[in-house]
């Protein structure tokens, strides 16, 4: 008895990563038979989804503006850092294969450290009174 579940199990999770026959990074060729879907090299992504048995005609498409990718592969372009949006200046613009990368805060601006050691991405304004001990907002 214990075996017949056993078996029963196996087949049910086999079963769990297929839709319609082919698997989550598979498509279905004119010929029935699943094949993986195309991987985009860096700063570009599919341009239809692939998988489960469809996208056979999906190409890669460069990444849309404002987002990247650094490697080769099935992941999707991810939107660019936005500097402006976290007070701090920008240190390198965003292109179709790297993010942007943040400086020092904007004037008026002050990062807080956390307990781990690390600093929040996002610079906080000083306010009025500034924080006693924050360099910056002198
Ligand atoms: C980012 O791009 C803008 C507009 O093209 C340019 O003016 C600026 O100098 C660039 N910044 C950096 C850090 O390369």
């Amino acid at each position: 008895m214990f075996k017949l579940v056993l078996i029963w199990t196996c087949l049910v999770i086999g079963e769990a990563g297929e839709v319609n026959g082919c698997r989550e990074q598979e498509f279905r060729d004119r010929n029935g038979n699943c094949i993986a879907c195309r991987q985009c090299g860096p700063g570009q992504e599919l341009s239809k989804e692939c998988g489960f048995g469809y996208g056979e005609d999906a190409r890669c498409a460069p990444c849309r503006p404002n987002r990247f990718k650094e490697d080769s592969g099935l992941q999707k372009c991810k939107p660019c850092l936005d500097c402006a949006l976290v007070n701090r200046f920008q240190k390198a613009n965003c292109t179709a294969t790297s993010n942007a990368m943040c400086g020092d805060c904007l004037p008026g601006f002050y990062r807080k450290t956390k307990l781990s050691g690390f600093q929040d991405m996002e610079c906080i304004p000083c306010g009025d009174p500034p924080p006693p001990y924050e360099l910056l907002c002198k």
